[in-house]
């Protein structure tokens, strides 16, 4: 962290000045309330699942989305993290998210490995070709094959390679819970071949005997490896992806917990979204739920969520050197319904994207200063509790049963404005230490992004053929 704890406490002219306008403005009391309060257990995810009632106008694809750590997740026996694990792990996913954005042209990352032994393929496949996982993840069930095979799997809107394990992995699978999808018991799979032009659509490809190899690595040297195929993709009954080009993993080891494998919604060429551009359009939307406890939902197609006509859009834009990756324009964040002081060269400088697979959002440090200062004013009458290694404005909240914390709002271009449920602004370590669910870049020329934590109720929708992201409160 190169923001210091120091650099928070009120110093600057300016700061007073934004504080003393924050005071005069509240009392004014526009349409924005400055303090919400909350009920301190609402920060904690119950022990038991209790689904949200989907509003499903169900002619429309819609899968259940449930955080694969809590109650419930469709994993039962679930790996335990401590929140220390997930903050180090999310640490991987953002390290890999800034290296893959400094880095060259795709056409430079395009690599052929050999397929020898698992050894050589895996060290063969360079780390910043593939993606890490991440631990905020959250799991939809789909199904493969004829006849069709549920398996969990994490989505990801970080990478485009859909892959689930397959037989026979004798002993280069990890334990996962469904059973593990055998292609020879479906009569719908196929393999494709190395002269296909799909076979080039990946980043990392091989051959042998003349089928086409994938391969992706992850930040933390989990890796899969395997054929490169098509097979029916079952999303709902009626729902169906016929020739579906998917990794049939054979190779595969790394902390996947026990997930199948992962659906890959990024922009490029094999992916989902991009596949099935036909049939949805380039659009889908998902609700991350409030908290573990709860269910959200993934949906393809444009009608998916007409219904929720308050989704407002910002444009998507894109980068060039990272054309898989979902930018957005943000523009300023609001605390107390003030917005902070905070030149948009800051954000534009380094530029924003939106992560299904990041947990905790990460801003330019400047920004970030600037948001925390606000934050902890706003959160004067609270104990002040130790930070966390990622997690540096932290309070104590024991004996308390409702607290009064800071609205806090990220605005985007076209007027549009997140204004975050409290679950997006505060991340619970436990009651006695409850941080801002913030952190800083080292560096103002750090890409931006924008975490799972602070997406959790919007319905969000990519609509990758108008180029619009958009944002609808209370979507679930
Ligand atoms: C679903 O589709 C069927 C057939 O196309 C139609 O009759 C029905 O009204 C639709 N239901 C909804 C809720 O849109
Ligand atoms: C796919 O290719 C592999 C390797 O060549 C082969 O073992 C397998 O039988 C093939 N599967 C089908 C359905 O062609």
């Amino acid at each position: 962290m190169a923001a210091s704890l120091s650099s928070s406490f009120p110093s600057s002219a300016a700061y007073l000045l934004l504080m003393l306008t924050l005071a005069v403005c509240s009392h004014v009391g526009g349409e924005q309330e400055s303090h919400r309060k909350v009920d301190v257990r609402s920060l904690f995810p119950d022990k038991v699942c209790s689904p949200s009632k989907g509003t499903a106008s169900s002619n429309f694809t819609r899968l259940t989305v449930a955080h694969r750590h809590g109650p419930c997740s469709p994993l039962h026996h679930r790996q335990v993290l401590s929140h220390q694990q997930i903050l180090e792990r999310d640490r991987f996913r953002v390290d890999w998210l800034h290296r893959q954005i400094s880095s060259s042209p795709t056409s430079a990352t395009k690599v052929k490995v050999q397929p020898q032994d698992s050894a050589v393929e895996a060290s063969a496949i360079p780390a910043r070709s593939g993606s890490s996982l991440g631990v905020g993840n959250y799991v939809v069930t789909v199904g493969f094959g004829t006849p069709k095979r549920d398996q969990t799997v994490v989505f990801d809107t970080g990478s485009d390679v859909t892959w689930i394990q397959c037989q026979p992995c004798a002993s280069y699978c990890y334990l996962q819970q469904d059973p593990i999808f055998d292609p020879s018991h479906s009569s719908t799979y196929a393999n494709i071949s190395c002269g296909s032009a799909y076979c080039s659509d990946l980043d990392v490809s091989g051959c042998s005997s003349s089928t086409c190899l994938y391969g992706v690595k992850y930040g933390d040297k989990s890796y899969t490896i395997g054929f490169f195929a098509e097979e029916k993709l079952t999303l709902t009954d009626a729902d169906v992806i016929p020739n579906f080009r998917f990794g049939c993993g054979e190779k595969n080891r790394g902390l996947f917990g026990r997930i199948s494998g992962l659906m890959g919604l990024g922009r490029n060429k094999a992916s989902l979204v991009v596949q099935a551009y036909q049939k949805y359009g380039g659009v889908f939307a998902y609700c991350l739920p409030s908290t573990s406890s709860s269910t959200g939902f993934l949906t393809f197609g444009s009608g998916s969520y007409s219904s929720s006509s308050n989704v407002k859009f910002t444009p998507m834009l894109t980068d060039a050197s990272s054309p898989s990756f979902y930018f957005l324009d943000l523009v300023a964040i609001s605390v107390g319904g003030q917005r902070l002081p905070i030149s948009a060269t800051v954000f534009s400088n380094a530029g924003t994207i939106i992560d299904s697979g990041t947990v905790i959002s990460r801003l330019p440090p400047t920004a970030y200063s600037a948001l925390r200062s606000a934050f902890r004013q706003g959160m004067s009458s609270y104990k002040a509790a130790a930070p966390d290694s990622l997690l540096d404005t932290c309070y104590d909240f024991t004996g308390y049963t409702t607290v009064s914390i800071p609205t806090v709002a990220l605005e985007f271009s076209d007027g549009v404005t997140m204004n975050l449920d409290f679950g997006g602004i505060l991340y619970a370590l436990s009651q006695s230490q409850v941080c801002l669910a913030f952190a800083a870049n080292s560096d103002d020329g750090d890409l931006g992004i924008v975490g799972n934590v602070q997406q959790r109720t919007f319905t969000v929708v990519y609509d990758v053929s108008k180029k619009v992201i958009g944002f609808g409160p209370g979507g679930c």
